[in-house]
């Protein structure tokens, strides 16, 4: 019997699952371990069909936690050389609060876990039994929002900082172009692995690893303290997608304590976090003449002025009123809504630096597209986000649960528009958060 999508997508899911360590890695040899927004993003997934393993993907991403509060964006459950840089070079043993029983990265990524508790609440067919698992877990997703507002924030602003592009989730943005024009790195000697399993033409240059390797050598040789790296990372940035997720987080953490019941002084701590944030968050991303938000380098103190799928992430997020939205959803239909078009490409197409085939250069995205869907939808623009979830569906119908896709439609036509890792975790996950919803 022809499998379902639904069915396929389980199946990916299942095999990506990890008994040994109770987790689930993004794709086989590519990404070999947990990634933090990833099993944010897979939990949602496994709760349609397996909420025991929704709950333990969550529960081992916690269980990882360091003292202060920060989650790491790699855990090295297991050990193999399928992956570079690995956990020998990271060594998030120099922070004297990271977690000793877990070897993982000194860099964290966008925090999904607020909204992806609550996303797992909205699924559950048993309401009761799951706000009893997340009232096991939320304080901790409480205290890394924390670590965010007291250690990422220097100039108190309610917009926290990532010091490294693999923090950001984008991590072959053009934007982040600018950055290393400001950077000369030495080049260093190493062996990478991802080009072994993935064309090297849909991944980032040998160069652009230099810089990459530079920051966290940076901050090693600082222990990962956070001021430190405030002080000295030469990538500093305040992220437009980073700081929504923060923020549709705390939106969904008041929601959940208020289920729970007492907690007064955290929805309290965390409405005030969440009023600051959204104001300065319009007040310094949104850019007037583009109509849409933008990155901010708080390194060299200018905006990053460009158009990608991170500029419409705070839709997501509520943080636009109603004429921002509808500004911003006129731009992104002007320049990534085109008929020729799959929505939506993580880079403005219109721009010298757009590449559809290259890691975040330009390519679609399952996760974006998913907020994307969701966003529009939260504002009442349901044509269009019929539209994204359409075109979601059927790259993934023609091409297979890969990484990326292509977002020209004339690329599709053989069917071999899907790049990076193939039976991807994520696409999968929300694959089935689509189908059902
Ligand atoms: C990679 O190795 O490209 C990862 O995405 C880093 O998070």
């Amino acid at each position: 019997m022809k499998k379902t999508l639904q069915q396929k997508a389980e199946h990916i899911l299942d095999s990506n699952f990890k008994t040994e360590g109770e987790f689930t890695i993004p794709c086989e040899n590519l990404y070999p371990f947990q990634w933090f927004w990833d099993s944010g993003l897979i939990a949602i997934g496994f709760a349609h069909y397996d909420m025991q393993k929704a709950e333990r993907e969550i529960k081992t991403l916690l269980k990882a936690q360091w003292s202060n509060g920060f989650i790491p964006h790699i855990i090295f459950h297991t050990e193999t050389d399928s992956y570079f840089p690995g956990a020998n070079f990271h060594r998030s043993d120099l922070h004297p609060e990271s977690n000793p029983k877990y070897k993982s990265t000194g860099m964290t990524q966008p925090p999904v876990t607020g909204f992806v508790l609550k996303e797992i609440y909205r699924i559950s067919e048993v309401k009761e039994s799951t706000l009893k698992f997340i009232e096991t877990q939320i304080d901790k997703v409480y205290d890394n929002h924390r670590y965010f507002y007291e250690n990422r924030d220097p100039q108190n602003e309610g917009l926290v900082y990532i010091y490294h592009n693999w923090e950001s989730g984008t991590d072959n943005s053009p934007i982040w172009d600018d950055i290393w024009e400001t950077m000369n790195p030495p080049e260093y000697d190493f062996e990478r692995r991802d080009t072994t399993h993935v064309d090297p033409e849909e991944r980032p240059s040998k160069r652009e690893y230099d810089h990459y390797l530079h920051i966290i050598e940076i901050a090693k040789a600082n222990n990962y303290n956070d001021e430190k790296i405030a002080e000295l990372s030469p990538f500093l940035v305040q992220d437009p997608l980073f700081n929504a997720m923060l923020i549709k987080s705390n939106e969904s953490l008041i929601e959940l304590y208020n289920l729970i019941g007492g907690n007064e002084n955290k929805i309290k701590q965390l409405k005030k976090w969440q009023q600051k944030s959204k104001t300065a968050f319009n007040d310094k991303l949104f850019d007037e003449e583009l109509g849409a938000y933008v990155h901010y380098d708080l390194r060299n103190e200018k905006a990053l002025r460009y158009l990608s799928s991170s500029s419409f992430a705070p839709l997501f997020a509520n943080i636009p009123d109603t004429e921002k939205a509808e500004t911003m959803v006129d731009v992104m239909m002007e320049k990534f809504g085109n008929e020729n078009q799959y929505l939506c490409a993580s880079f403005d197409p219109t721009s010298e630096r757009f590449n559809p085939k290259k890691y975040w250069r330009g390519p679609v995205w399952v996760n974006l597209n998913w907020m994307l869907y969701n966003g529009l939808k939260q504002y009442g623009f349901n044509d269009i986000a019929e539209r994204v979830k359409t075109d979601t569906i059927t790259i993934i119908e023609n091409n297979g649960f890969y990484e990326y896709f292509d977002s020209r439609k004339e690329m599709h036509k053989d069917n071999k528009a899907g790049y990076g890792g193939n039976n991807f975790s994520w696409t999968a996950a929300l694959l089935i958060d689509l189908l059902n919803e």
